[in-house]
């Protein structure tokens, strides 16, 4: 099989738990995204690389394409992207090709998974089915990656065939979407690439707030600074929602916030999403 590393980036555990079985199966070491992310380039240094990652919005977390922008040395490695979801995979994959395309690289192969959906209630949704039915994903991923398989692999192919030709749109409307959360006067001209970093700007705790700081521990990116006992959004969101899912106190407010529903994967704990940011050892 070679050498593996597996990159993750994850907000409520969904991506670390895949990426932990996709690592443990291929003897790989697991490395978080954002405890490289600062480096000028990431020297890849492994023949097998692994690319774990949460759909925002029908397409690729920012820190995912960061990360992907900074990759050096992928000559003659397998590369692999995992994209999960709690619908479906939208743009994540192919726009991560595009990436590696516009590099002189290659994205050998990408996987979608459905996993719970984190970012708001889906009555209708089987957590448990979705917790069962992951193992089975990474058994088809670990074979083809042995293999060496190359191409695009959905979970559910049907949905989407039938979401493709409304990327563009999707856009347009995230867009909007995050001109609101993000106080920003519409229309900005920006993206949703671009906007979404301001997201933040929505986000405000209400009396619950104990200024316990488990929301700056579990930002993988430090974007939050506590303030006199208080959380200080500075402006370069992910999106992950880890500080509005992982606050004890359920104290957190806003845009992005505001569904009453909160989620995490059972298997994972704050200690294990605050790793993220820590010096790896
Ligand atoms: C800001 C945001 C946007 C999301 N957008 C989508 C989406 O467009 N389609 C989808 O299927 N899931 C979407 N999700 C759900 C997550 O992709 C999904 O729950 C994922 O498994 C979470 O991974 P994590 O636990 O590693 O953070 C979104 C989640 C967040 C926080
Ligand atoms: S995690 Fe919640 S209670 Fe703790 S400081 Fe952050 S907002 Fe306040
Ligand atoms: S501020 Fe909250 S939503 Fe934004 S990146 Fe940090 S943990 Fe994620």
């Amino acid at each position: 099989m070679g050498n593996v590393e597996v990159y993750y980036f994850s907000g409520t555990g969904n991506s670390l738990t895949l990426a932990r079985l996709v690592a443990q199966r291929l003897g790989g070491e697991l490395i978080p995204i954002a405890s490289v992310i600062d480096r000028e380039k990431i020297e890849l240094t492994a023949d097998v690389i692994g690319i774990v990652f949460p759909v925002y919005y029908a397409a690729t977390p920012n820190i995912v394409r960061r990360f992907a922008e900074k990759l050096e040395t992928t000559e003659g490695k397998y590369i692999f992207a995992i994209s999960n979801y709690g619908g479906g995979a939208g743009d994540s994959l192919k726009t991560l090709g595009r990436i590696f395309e516009a590099r002189g690289k290659a994205l050998s192969a990408g996987f979608g998974v459905h996993m719970p959906q984190n970012a708001f209630h889906k009555p209708w949704e089987m957590k448990s089915l979705a917790y069962r039915q992951a193992p089975k994903r990474i058994d088809f991923i670990v074979r083809a990656v042995e293999v060496r398989r190359t191409g695009l692999f959905y979970s559910n192919v049907l949905v989407q065939a039938l979401m493709a030709p409304f990327q563009g749109w999707l856009r347009r409307m995230t867009a909007l979407y995050l001109e609101k959360a993000s106080n920003t006067p519409s229309p900005s001209g920006l993206t949703a690439e671009q906007l979404m970093p301001l997201a933040d700007r929505s986000f405000a705790v209400d009396e619950n707030c104990t200024g316990c700081g488990t929301c700056a521990r579990v930002c993988a990116v430090g974007n939050i600074e506590i303030v006199d006992k208080r959380p200080i959004w500075q402006n370069h969101c992910e999106n992950c929602l880890a500080c509005f899912n992982w606050c004890p106190t359920d104290a957190i407010r806003g845009a992005l916030a505001n569904t009453g529903y909160r989620y995490h994967h059972p298997d994972v704990t704050v200690r294990d999403i605050a790793r993220q940011s820590e010096p790896q050892t």
